[in-house]
Protein backbone atom coordinates (compact mmCIF):
# COMPACT_ATOMS: atom_id res chain seq x y z
CA UNK A 1 0.00 0.00 0.00
CA UNK A 2 1.08 3.15 -1.41
CA UNK A 3 0.48 4.82 2.11
CA UNK A 4 1.20 8.25 3.75
CA UNK A 5 3.32 5.73 6.42
CA UNK A 6 6.81 4.32 4.16
CA UNK A 7 7.72 2.42 7.45
CA UNK A 8 4.33 0.30 7.24
CA UNK A 9 5.00 -0.32 3.99
CA UNK A 10 8.91 -0.92 4.89
CA UNK A 11 7.93 -3.63 7.56
CA UNK A 12 5.49 -5.45 5.55
CA UNK A 13 8.30 -5.62 2.36
CA UNK A 14 10.32 -7.29 5.68
CA UNK A 15 7.59 -9.27 6.36
CA UNK A 16 6.92 -10.89 3.10
CA UNK A 17 10.34 -11.24 2.62
CA UNK A 18 10.81 -13.58 5.52
CA UNK A 19 7.72 -15.64 4.24
CA UNK A 20 9.30 -16.23 1.20
CA UNK A 21 12.23 -17.87 2.42
CA UNK A 22 10.01 -20.43 4.23
CA UNK A 23 9.78 -23.52 2.59
CA UNK A 24 5.80 -24.28 4.11
CA UNK A 25 4.04 -21.60 6.93
CA UNK A 26 1.58 -22.43 9.45
CA UNK A 27 -1.13 -19.90 9.94
CA UNK A 28 -2.61 -18.64 12.90
CA UNK A 29 -5.85 -16.64 13.23
CA UNK A 30 -8.02 -15.33 15.95
CA UNK A 31 -12.36 -17.21 15.82
CA UNK A 32 -14.38 -13.60 14.97
CA UNK A 33 -15.04 -12.05 11.85
CA UNK A 34 -11.87 -9.96 12.35
CA UNK A 35 -9.49 -13.13 12.89
CA UNK A 36 -11.04 -14.88 9.51
CA UNK A 37 -10.79 -12.06 7.07
CA UNK A 38 -7.41 -11.64 8.03
CA UNK A 39 -6.63 -15.34 7.83
CA UNK A 40 -8.22 -15.07 3.98
CA UNK A 41 -6.47 -12.25 3.18
CA UNK A 42 -3.24 -14.11 4.11
CA UNK A 43 -3.64 -17.38 3.20
CA UNK A 44 -4.73 -16.23 -0.79
CA UNK A 45 -1.83 -13.92 -0.43
CA UNK A 46 0.72 -16.98 0.03
CA UNK A 47 -1.01 -19.11 -2.53
CA UNK A 48 -0.55 -16.47 -4.80
CA UNK A 49 2.73 -16.02 -3.87
CA UNK A 50 3.52 -20.00 -4.31
CA UNK A 51 4.34 -20.32 -0.53
CA UNK A 52 2.51 -23.36 0.63
CA UNK A 53 0.99 -23.03 4.33
CA UNK A 54 -1.84 -24.63 6.54
CA UNK A 55 -4.34 -22.53 8.03
CA UNK A 56 -5.68 -23.03 11.84
CA UNK A 57 -7.85 -20.97 14.25
CA UNK A 58 -7.71 -20.13 18.37
CA UNK A 59 -9.91 -18.75 20.57
CA UNK A 60 -6.89 -17.22 22.73
CA UNK A 61 -3.47 -16.75 22.10
CA UNK A 62 -2.23 -17.97 25.43
CA UNK A 63 0.58 -20.61 26.84
CA UNK A 64 -0.95 -23.36 26.24
CA UNK A 65 -1.91 -22.68 22.62
CA UNK A 66 1.64 -21.32 21.66
CA UNK A 67 3.32 -24.02 23.21
CA UNK A 68 0.68 -26.67 21.20
CA UNK A 69 2.12 -24.08 18.03
CA UNK A 70 5.58 -24.44 18.80
CA UNK A 71 5.21 -28.23 19.52
CA UNK A 72 4.52 -28.27 15.33
CA UNK A 73 7.20 -28.94 12.94
CA UNK A 74 6.86 -25.66 10.96
CA UNK A 75 9.53 -22.67 11.88
CA UNK A 76 7.63 -19.99 10.39
CA UNK A 77 4.52 -19.15 11.64
CA UNK A 78 1.98 -16.36 10.88
CA UNK A 79 0.06 -15.18 13.21
CA UNK A 80 -2.83 -12.86 11.70
CA UNK A 81 -5.58 -10.32 14.39
CA UNK A 82 -3.50 -11.58 17.33
CA UNK A 83 -0.02 -12.35 18.62
CA UNK A 84 1.08 -9.01 19.26
CA UNK A 85 -0.44 -9.07 22.54
CA UNK A 86 1.23 -12.32 23.65
CA UNK A 87 4.88 -11.46 22.05
CA UNK A 88 6.04 -11.90 25.76
CA UNK A 89 4.81 -15.45 25.57
CA UNK A 90 6.12 -15.78 21.32
CA UNK A 91 9.50 -13.93 21.77
CA UNK A 92 10.93 -16.73 24.26
CA UNK A 93 9.94 -19.35 22.10
CA UNK A 94 11.47 -17.71 19.66
CA UNK A 95 14.93 -17.17 21.28
CA UNK A 96 14.73 -20.67 22.29
CA UNK A 97 14.32 -21.58 18.48
CA UNK A 98 10.78 -23.18 17.94
CA UNK A 99 10.27 -20.85 15.13
CA UNK A 100 10.13 -17.53 13.40
CA UNK A 101 6.80 -15.54 14.27
CA UNK A 102 5.57 -13.45 11.24
CA UNK A 103 2.96 -10.98 13.08
CA UNK A 104 0.04 -9.03 11.05
CA UNK A 105 -2.13 -7.65 14.23
CA UNK A 106 -3.43 -4.51 15.58
CA UNK A 107 -3.19 -4.94 19.56
CA UNK A 108 -1.79 -3.29 21.70
CA UNK A 109 1.48 -4.97 21.93
CA UNK A 110 2.74 -6.72 24.63
CA UNK A 111 6.67 -5.61 26.23
CA UNK A 112 8.47 -7.75 24.27
CA UNK A 113 10.13 -7.29 20.95
CA UNK A 114 10.59 -9.17 17.78
CA UNK A 115 11.78 -8.41 14.16
CA UNK A 116 8.69 -9.25 11.64
CA UNK A 117 6.17 -7.36 13.29
CA UNK A 118 3.63 -5.48 11.49
CA UNK A 119 0.89 -3.52 13.85
CA UNK A 120 -0.26 0.03 13.26
CA UNK A 121 0.39 0.84 16.62
CA UNK A 122 4.15 0.51 16.27
CA UNK A 123 3.73 3.58 13.30
CA UNK A 124 1.84 6.04 14.68
CA UNK A 125 -1.45 4.71 13.60
CA UNK A 126 -4.66 3.53 15.46
CA UNK A 127 -5.09 -0.03 15.64
CA UNK A 128 -8.93 0.11 17.26
CA UNK A 129 -9.79 2.54 14.71
CA UNK A 130 -7.81 3.04 12.14
CA UNK A 131 -6.42 -0.57 11.17
CA UNK A 132 -8.01 -4.03 11.75
CA UNK A 133 -5.76 -7.38 11.69
CA UNK A 134 -7.69 -8.01 8.08
CA UNK A 135 -6.06 -4.58 7.47
CA UNK A 136 -2.44 -5.19 8.63
CA UNK A 137 -2.93 -8.86 6.75
CA UNK A 138 -3.88 -6.52 3.61
CA UNK A 139 -0.85 -4.62 3.73
CA UNK A 140 1.27 -8.02 3.50
CA UNK A 141 -0.92 -9.06 1.01
CA UNK A 142 0.04 -6.17 -1.52
CA UNK A 143 3.67 -6.38 -0.19
CA UNK A 144 3.23 -10.27 -1.04
CA UNK A 145 2.45 -9.70 -4.68
CA UNK A 146 4.38 -11.64 -6.99
CA UNK A 147 5.68 -9.93 -10.31
CA UNK A 148 2.93 -8.37 -12.00
CA UNK A 149 0.13 -9.57 -9.30
CA UNK A 150 -2.59 -7.32 -8.14
CA UNK A 151 -3.96 -8.50 -4.48
CA UNK A 152 -6.11 -5.42 -4.25
CA UNK A 153 -9.02 -7.61 -4.78
CA UNK A 154 -8.99 -8.53 -1.32
CA UNK A 155 -9.31 -4.95 0.06
CA UNK A 156 -13.04 -6.01 0.35
CA UNK A 157 -12.40 -8.69 2.75
CA UNK A 158 -10.06 -6.20 4.64
CA UNK A 159 -13.11 -4.17 4.98
CA UNK A 160 -15.01 -6.56 5.83
CA UNK A 161 -12.71 -7.20 8.99
CA UNK A 162 -12.16 -3.60 9.89
CA UNK A 163 -16.17 -3.63 9.88
CA UNK A 164 -16.47 -6.12 11.99
CA UNK A 165 -13.99 -4.96 14.54
CA UNK A 166 -16.56 -2.13 14.74
CA UNK A 167 -14.15 0.73 12.83
CA UNK A 168 -17.06 2.16 11.08
CA UNK A 169 -17.88 5.26 12.36
CA UNK A 170 -20.28 8.05 11.16
CA UNK A 171 -18.56 9.41 8.98
CA UNK A 172 -17.04 6.00 7.25
CA UNK A 173 -13.91 4.58 7.35
CA UNK A 174 -10.67 6.38 8.40
CA UNK A 175 -7.12 6.54 7.98
CA UNK A 176 -5.31 3.41 6.73
CA UNK A 177 -8.85 1.56 6.60
CA UNK A 178 -9.94 4.64 4.03
CA UNK A 179 -6.73 3.88 1.90
CA UNK A 180 -7.96 0.08 2.00
CA UNK A 181 -11.13 1.49 0.66
CA UNK A 182 -9.72 3.34 -2.16
CA UNK A 183 -8.09 0.38 -3.09
CA UNK A 184 -10.92 -1.42 -3.19
CA UNK A 185 -12.77 0.48 -4.93
CA UNK A 186 -10.09 0.89 -8.06
CA UNK A 187 -10.04 -2.38 -8.20
CA UNK A 188 -13.71 -2.57 -8.78
CA UNK A 189 -14.35 -4.58 -5.26
CA UNK A 190 -16.14 -2.35 -3.45
CA UNK A 191 -18.69 0.67 -3.82
CA UNK A 192 -19.00 3.31 -0.75
CA UNK A 193 -22.45 5.47 -0.41
CA UNK A 194 -24.38 7.35 2.03
CA UNK A 195 -27.20 5.47 2.99
CA UNK A 196 -29.57 4.57 5.32
CA UNK A 197 -27.04 2.53 8.17
CA UNK A 198 -29.71 0.65 9.61
CA UNK A 199 -28.52 -3.37 9.73
CA UNK A 200 -29.77 -5.74 6.93
CA UNK A 201 -30.29 -3.46 3.90
CA UNK A 202 -29.64 -6.70 2.01
CA UNK A 203 -31.63 -9.32 3.43
CA UNK A 204 -34.31 -8.32 5.83
CA UNK A 205 -37.62 -7.65 4.51
CA UNK A 206 -38.66 -4.88 5.13
CA UNK A 207 -40.66 -4.13 8.62
CA UNK A 208 -38.54 -6.58 10.41
CA UNK A 209 -35.67 -3.56 8.61
CA UNK A 210 -37.51 -1.61 10.97
CA UNK A 211 -38.30 -2.84 13.70
CA UNK A 212 -35.30 -4.73 14.78
CA UNK A 213 -33.14 -1.29 13.96
CA UNK A 214 -32.02 -0.14 18.02
CA UNK A 215 -29.21 1.89 17.05
CA UNK A 216 -31.50 5.09 16.67
CA UNK A 217 -35.08 4.65 18.38
CA UNK A 218 -38.05 5.65 16.74
CA UNK A 219 -41.22 5.53 18.67
CA UNK A 220 -43.57 3.21 17.01
CA UNK A 221 -41.34 1.65 14.32
CA UNK A 222 -38.63 0.30 16.61
CA UNK A 223 -39.30 -2.57 17.97
CA UNK A 224 -42.95 -2.15 16.94
CA UNK A 225 -44.05 -5.10 14.40
CA UNK A 226 -47.21 -3.71 13.73
CA UNK A 227 -46.11 -0.48 13.88
CA UNK A 228 -43.52 -1.08 11.76
CA UNK A 229 -45.96 -2.26 8.90
CA UNK A 230 -48.58 0.40 9.52
CA UNK A 231 -45.48 3.69 9.01
CA UNK A 232 -44.86 1.45 5.26
CA UNK A 233 -48.38 0.79 4.40
CA UNK A 234 -48.58 4.55 4.73
CA UNK A 235 -46.01 5.31 1.61
CA UNK A 236 -47.22 5.41 -1.14
CA UNK A 237 -45.04 2.38 -3.04
CA UNK A 238 -45.46 -1.53 -3.41
CA UNK A 239 -44.42 -3.18 -0.20
CA UNK A 240 -44.48 -6.71 -1.74
CA UNK A 241 -43.38 -8.58 -5.01
CA UNK A 242 -44.53 -11.97 -5.69
CA UNK A 243 -46.49 -12.14 -2.15
CA UNK A 244 -43.05 -11.44 -0.59
CA UNK A 245 -41.86 -8.44 1.21
CA UNK A 246 -39.64 -6.35 -0.72
CA UNK A 247 -36.04 -5.52 1.28
CA UNK A 248 -33.93 -2.49 1.19
CA UNK A 249 -31.94 -3.33 -2.14
CA UNK A 250 -35.30 -4.08 -3.90
CA UNK A 251 -36.34 -0.51 -4.00
CA UNK A 252 -35.69 1.52 -6.45
CA UNK A 253 -33.64 5.15 -5.65
CA UNK A 254 -36.71 6.71 -5.60
CA UNK A 255 -38.66 4.88 -3.14
CA UNK A 256 -35.60 5.12 -1.10
CA UNK A 257 -35.59 8.79 -0.67
CA UNK A 258 -39.42 8.19 -0.12
CA UNK A 259 -39.11 6.32 2.97
CA UNK A 260 -36.15 7.91 4.52
CA UNK A 261 -37.48 11.16 4.18
CA UNK A 262 -40.67 9.44 5.49
CA UNK A 263 -38.79 8.12 8.53
CA UNK A 264 -36.77 11.44 9.45
CA UNK A 265 -39.72 12.77 9.80
CA UNK A 266 -41.49 10.67 11.47
CA UNK A 267 -38.40 10.54 13.96
CA UNK A 268 -38.80 14.46 14.03
CA UNK A 269 -42.36 14.36 15.07
CA UNK A 270 -41.60 11.85 18.10
CA UNK A 271 -38.91 14.15 19.05
CA UNK A 272 -35.95 12.33 18.41
CA UNK A 273 -33.10 14.29 18.87
CA UNK A 274 -31.52 15.48 16.00
CA UNK A 275 -27.79 14.05 16.45
CA UNK A 276 -29.70 10.77 17.12
CA UNK A 277 -31.34 11.11 13.69
CA UNK A 278 -28.21 12.57 11.64
CA UNK A 279 -26.91 9.00 13.17
CA UNK A 280 -29.79 7.21 10.51
CA UNK A 281 -27.37 8.33 7.43
CA UNK A 282 -23.89 7.62 7.16
CA UNK A 283 -21.20 5.77 4.89
CA UNK A 284 -21.79 2.34 3.95
CA UNK A 285 -19.52 -0.24 1.61
CA UNK A 286 -21.11 -3.01 -0.65
CA UNK A 287 -19.22 -5.91 -2.24
CA UNK A 288 -20.10 -5.35 -5.70
CA UNK A 289 -18.61 -9.12 -6.74
CA UNK A 290 -21.23 -10.49 -4.43
CA UNK A 291 -24.79 -11.14 -5.25
CA UNK A 292 -27.76 -8.43 -4.50
CA UNK A 293 -29.64 -9.51 -1.39
CA UNK A 294 -27.40 -12.09 0.34
CA UNK A 295 -25.37 -11.36 3.12
CA UNK A 296 -22.28 -11.50 1.15
CA UNK A 297 -23.12 -8.23 -0.32
CA UNK A 298 -23.04 -5.95 2.67
CA UNK A 299 -19.89 -5.53 4.77
CA UNK A 300 -21.76 -5.35 8.31
CA UNK A 301 -24.28 -8.58 7.16
CA UNK A 302 -20.67 -10.40 5.98
CA UNK A 303 -19.15 -9.63 9.36
CA UNK A 304 -22.33 -10.74 11.70
CA UNK A 305 -22.53 -14.08 9.08
CA UNK A 306 -18.35 -14.86 9.68
CA UNK A 307 -18.57 -14.11 13.68
CA UNK A 308 -21.63 -16.55 13.24
CA UNK A 309 -19.41 -19.32 12.52
CA UNK A 310 -16.07 -18.53 13.92
CA UNK A 311 -17.57 -17.92 17.24
CA UNK A 312 -19.38 -21.40 17.40
CA UNK A 313 -16.08 -23.05 16.77
CA UNK A 314 -17.00 -23.58 12.82
CA UNK A 315 -14.26 -20.89 11.94
CA UNK A 316 -13.97 -23.53 9.03
CA UNK A 317 -16.89 -22.49 7.18
CA UNK A 318 -16.60 -19.08 7.59
CA UNK A 319 -13.23 -19.17 6.19
CA UNK A 320 -14.35 -21.18 3.40
CA UNK A 321 -17.20 -18.68 2.35
CA UNK A 322 -14.53 -15.88 2.50
CA UNK A 323 -12.51 -17.58 -0.33
CA UNK A 324 -15.39 -18.16 -2.54
CA UNK A 325 -15.60 -21.87 -1.51
CA UNK A 326 -19.51 -21.72 -1.16
CA UNK A 327 -21.09 -25.05 -2.21
CA UNK A 328 -22.86 -25.91 0.96
CA UNK A 329 -20.28 -23.76 3.44
CA UNK A 330 -22.93 -20.98 2.74
CA UNK A 331 -25.73 -22.65 3.99
CA UNK A 332 -24.24 -23.95 6.97
CA UNK A 333 -23.20 -20.43 7.89
CA UNK A 334 -26.76 -19.32 7.11
CA UNK A 335 -27.93 -21.69 9.53
CA UNK A 336 -25.39 -21.09 11.87
CA UNK A 337 -26.12 -17.36 11.50
CA UNK A 338 -30.09 -18.26 12.53
CA UNK A 339 -28.20 -19.47 15.82
CA UNK A 340 -26.65 -16.57 16.90
CA UNK A 341 -29.31 -14.30 16.09
CA UNK A 342 -31.15 -16.04 18.28
CA UNK A 343 -28.28 -16.22 21.24
CA UNK A 344 -27.74 -12.22 20.72
CA UNK A 345 -31.42 -11.45 20.79
CA UNK A 346 -32.03 -14.05 23.69
CA UNK A 347 -28.93 -12.67 25.72
CA UNK A 348 -29.80 -9.02 24.89
CA UNK A 349 -33.41 -9.75 26.32
CA UNK A 350 -31.50 -11.04 29.76
CA UNK A 351 -28.95 -8.39 29.92
CA UNK A 352 -31.92 -5.74 29.90
CA UNK A 353 -34.06 -7.33 32.32
CA UNK A 354 -31.41 -8.04 34.80
CA UNK A 355 -29.48 -4.86 34.26
CA UNK A 356 -26.06 -4.02 35.50
CA UNK A 357 -24.58 -3.61 38.84
CA UNK A 358 -23.34 -0.10 39.16
CA UNK A 359 -19.98 0.40 40.63
CA UNK A 360 -18.46 4.14 40.87
CA UNK A 361 -16.68 3.95 37.30
CA UNK A 362 -17.97 0.83 35.97
CA UNK A 363 -20.40 -1.62 35.35
CA UNK A 364 -20.96 -5.15 35.23
CA UNK A 365 -23.17 -8.35 34.97
CA UNK A 366 -22.54 -12.00 35.67
CA UNK A 367 -23.76 -13.93 32.59
CA UNK A 368 -22.90 -17.34 33.86
CA UNK A 369 -23.65 -20.21 31.81
CA UNK A 370 -26.65 -17.97 30.12
CA UNK A 371 -24.61 -16.05 27.42
CA UNK A 372 -21.44 -17.98 25.55
CA UNK A 373 -18.57 -16.50 26.25
CA UNK A 374 -17.10 -15.99 22.60
CA UNK A 375 -20.18 -13.57 22.39
CA UNK A 376 -20.75 -12.26 25.44
CA UNK A 377 -18.86 -8.79 24.72
CA UNK A 378 -20.92 -8.74 21.68
CA UNK A 379 -24.35 -8.83 23.63
CA UNK A 380 -22.21 -6.48 25.80
CA UNK A 381 -22.06 -3.61 23.48
CA UNK A 382 -25.11 -3.92 21.78
CA UNK A 383 -26.60 -3.90 25.49
CA UNK A 384 -24.94 -0.39 26.49
CA UNK A 385 -27.11 2.56 25.33
CA UNK A 386 -30.31 0.60 25.31
CA UNK A 387 -33.33 0.15 27.70
CA UNK A 388 -31.69 1.20 31.11
CA UNK A 389 -28.13 0.43 30.45
CA UNK A 390 -26.04 3.88 30.45
CA UNK A 391 -23.61 4.64 28.48
CA UNK A 392 -21.71 6.56 30.69
CA UNK A 393 -19.56 3.55 32.66
CA UNK A 394 -17.92 1.19 30.75
CA UNK A 395 -18.94 -2.33 30.68
CA UNK A 396 -18.20 -5.34 32.29
CA UNK A 397 -19.29 -8.92 31.69
CA UNK A 398 -18.42 -12.23 33.28
CA UNK A 399 -19.24 -15.50 31.16
CA UNK A 400 -18.02 -18.54 32.40
CA UNK A 401 -15.14 -20.56 30.55
CA UNK A 402 -14.69 -23.83 31.93
CA UNK A 403 -15.16 -25.18 35.36
CA UNK A 404 -12.29 -23.05 36.41
CA UNK A 405 -12.29 -19.97 34.02
CA UNK A 406 -14.50 -16.84 33.46
CA UNK A 407 -14.20 -14.99 30.76
CA UNK A 408 -14.68 -11.16 30.41
CA UNK A 409 -15.37 -9.09 27.69
CA UNK A 410 -15.44 -5.11 28.64
CA UNK A 411 -16.93 -2.37 26.04
CA UNK A 412 -16.38 1.74 26.15
CA UNK A 413 -17.18 4.24 23.65
CA UNK A 414 -15.22 6.89 21.72
CA UNK A 415 -16.32 9.75 24.66
CA UNK A 416 -14.61 7.74 27.30
CA UNK A 417 -11.93 6.80 25.47
CA UNK A 418 -11.20 11.11 24.74
CA UNK A 419 -11.21 11.49 28.16
CA UNK A 420 -8.17 8.44 29.07
CA UNK A 421 -10.21 4.85 28.99
CA UNK A 422 -7.76 2.27 27.95
CA UNK A 423 -9.80 -0.91 28.60
CA UNK A 424 -6.38 -3.28 27.52
CA UNK A 425 -4.53 -1.53 30.17
CA UNK A 426 -7.61 -1.85 32.25
CA UNK A 427 -7.92 -5.61 31.02
CA UNK A 428 -4.20 -6.37 31.50
CA UNK A 429 -3.49 -5.46 34.93
CA UNK A 430 -6.76 -6.40 36.53
CA UNK A 431 -7.05 -9.56 35.49
CA UNK A 432 -2.60 -10.19 36.09
CA UNK A 433 -3.73 -9.19 39.37
CA UNK A 434 -6.05 -11.96 40.29
CA UNK A 435 -4.41 -14.54 38.17
CA UNK A 436 -5.84 -14.08 35.10
CA UNK A 437 -4.51 -12.28 31.44
CA UNK A 438 -5.24 -10.32 28.89
CA UNK A 439 -5.28 -7.02 26.60
CA UNK A 440 -7.44 -5.95 23.41
CA UNK A 441 -7.82 -2.13 22.08
CA UNK A 442 -8.68 1.16 24.46
CA UNK A 443 -12.26 1.09 24.04
CA UNK A 444 -12.91 -2.78 23.40
CA UNK A 445 -11.25 -5.58 25.54
CA UNK A 446 -11.05 -9.24 27.43
CA UNK A 447 -9.36 -11.29 29.77
CA UNK A 448 -10.00 -14.66 31.28
CA UNK A 449 -9.93 -14.69 35.10
CA UNK A 450 -9.88 -17.35 37.70
CA UNK A 451 -13.35 -18.50 38.98
CA UNK A 452 -14.14 -17.01 42.13
CA UNK A 453 -12.07 -14.02 41.50
CA UNK A 454 -15.04 -11.91 39.59
CA UNK A 455 -15.56 -9.40 42.58
CA UNK A 456 -12.04 -8.78 43.43
CA UNK A 457 -11.36 -8.33 39.39
CA UNK A 458 -13.87 -5.69 39.72
CA UNK A 459 -12.72 -3.77 42.77
CA UNK A 460 -9.65 -3.57 40.71
CA UNK A 461 -10.41 -2.68 37.48
CA UNK A 462 -12.66 0.10 39.11
CA UNK A 463 -9.90 1.91 40.63
CA UNK A 464 -7.99 1.48 37.46
CA UNK A 465 -10.78 3.02 35.40
CA UNK A 466 -11.25 5.70 38.06
CA UNK A 467 -7.37 7.09 37.34
CA UNK A 468 -7.90 6.68 34.05
CA UNK A 469 -10.66 8.73 33.53
CA UNK A 470 -9.30 11.39 37.17
O1 LIG B 1 -9.84 -9.23 18.97
P1 LIG B 1 -10.69 -8.11 18.76
O2 LIG B 1 -10.02 -7.09 17.90
O3 LIG B 1 -11.44 -9.05 17.86
O4 LIG B 1 -11.97 -7.53 19.24
C1 LIG B 1 -12.80 -6.76 18.54
C2 LIG B 1 -14.05 -6.71 19.33
O5 LIG B 1 -14.13 -5.43 19.91
C3 LIG B 1 -15.29 -6.92 18.46
O6 LIG B 1 -16.23 -7.75 19.10
C4 LIG B 1 -15.82 -5.52 18.31
O7 LIG B 1 -17.21 -5.56 18.20
C5 LIG B 1 -15.35 -4.82 19.59
N1 LIG B 1 -15.19 -3.38 19.38
C6 LIG B 1 -16.17 -2.52 19.84
N2 LIG B 1 -16.07 -1.17 19.61
C7 LIG B 1 -15.01 -0.68 18.95
C8 LIG B 1 -13.99 -1.53 18.49
C9 LIG B 1 -14.12 -2.90 18.73
O8 LIG B 1 -17.13 -2.98 20.44
N3 LIG B 1 -14.96 0.64 18.72
O1 LIG C 1 -22.30 -9.69 15.38
P1 LIG C 1 -21.55 -8.44 15.12
O2 LIG C 1 -20.51 -8.14 16.16
O3 LIG C 1 -21.00 -8.35 13.75
O4 LIG C 1 -22.62 -7.29 15.22
C1 LIG C 1 -22.23 -5.99 14.93
C2 LIG C 1 -23.44 -5.11 15.13
O5 LIG C 1 -24.44 -5.42 14.15
C3 LIG C 1 -24.12 -5.31 16.47
O6 LIG C 1 -23.56 -4.50 17.47
C4 LIG C 1 -25.54 -4.90 16.15
O7 LIG C 1 -25.73 -3.53 16.30
C5 LIG C 1 -25.71 -5.27 14.70
N1 LIG C 1 -26.50 -6.51 14.55
C6 LIG C 1 -27.87 -6.45 14.46
N2 LIG C 1 -28.61 -7.58 14.32
C7 LIG C 1 -28.00 -8.78 14.30
C8 LIG C 1 -26.60 -8.88 14.39
C9 LIG C 1 -25.88 -7.72 14.53
O8 LIG C 1 -28.44 -5.36 14.51
N3 LIG C 1 -28.76 -9.86 14.17
O1 LIG D 1 -13.95 -11.45 23.32
P1 LIG D 1 -14.13 -9.99 23.18
O2 LIG D 1 -14.87 -9.62 21.93
O3 LIG D 1 -14.69 -9.32 24.39
O4 LIG D 1 -12.68 -9.41 23.03
C1 LIG D 1 -12.43 -8.04 23.00
C2 LIG D 1 -10.96 -7.80 22.77
O5 LIG D 1 -10.20 -8.26 23.88
C3 LIG D 1 -10.43 -8.54 21.58
O6 LIG D 1 -9.56 -7.67 20.93
C4 LIG D 1 -9.68 -9.70 22.17
O7 LIG D 1 -8.62 -10.12 21.37
C5 LIG D 1 -9.17 -9.13 23.47
N1 LIG D 1 -8.95 -10.18 24.50
C6 LIG D 1 -7.69 -10.41 25.01
N2 LIG D 1 -7.49 -11.39 25.96
C7 LIG D 1 -8.51 -12.13 26.42
C8 LIG D 1 -9.81 -11.91 25.90
C9 LIG D 1 -10.01 -10.92 24.93
O8 LIG D 1 -6.74 -9.74 24.61
N3 LIG D 1 -8.29 -13.07 27.33
ZN1 LIG E 1 -9.23 -7.65 15.18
Amino acid sequence: MAGPVPELDARAEACADRLREADRVLLASHIDADGLTSAAVASTALERAGISFETVFAKQLDESEVARIAATEYDTVLFTDFGSGQLDVIAPREEAGAFTPVIADHHRPADAETEYHLNPLLFGIDGASELSGAGASYVLARALEPEGGDNRDLAALAVVGAVGDMQNSDGGLRGANAEIVEEGVAAGVLEEAKDLVLYGRQTRPLPKFLEYASDVRIPGISNDANGAVQFLSDLDFDLKADGEWRRWVDLTMDERKTLVSALLRRAIASGVPADRIENLVGTTYTLTAEEAGTELRDVSEFSTLLNATARYERADVGLAVCLGNRQGALDSARKLLRNHRRNLSEGLRWVKNEGTAVEEHVQWFDAGTRIRETIVGIVAGMAVGSGGISRSKPILAFAEKSDAEVKVSARGSHVLVRKGLDLSAVMREASRAVGGDGGGHDVAAGATIPKGTEREFVAEADRLVGEQLK
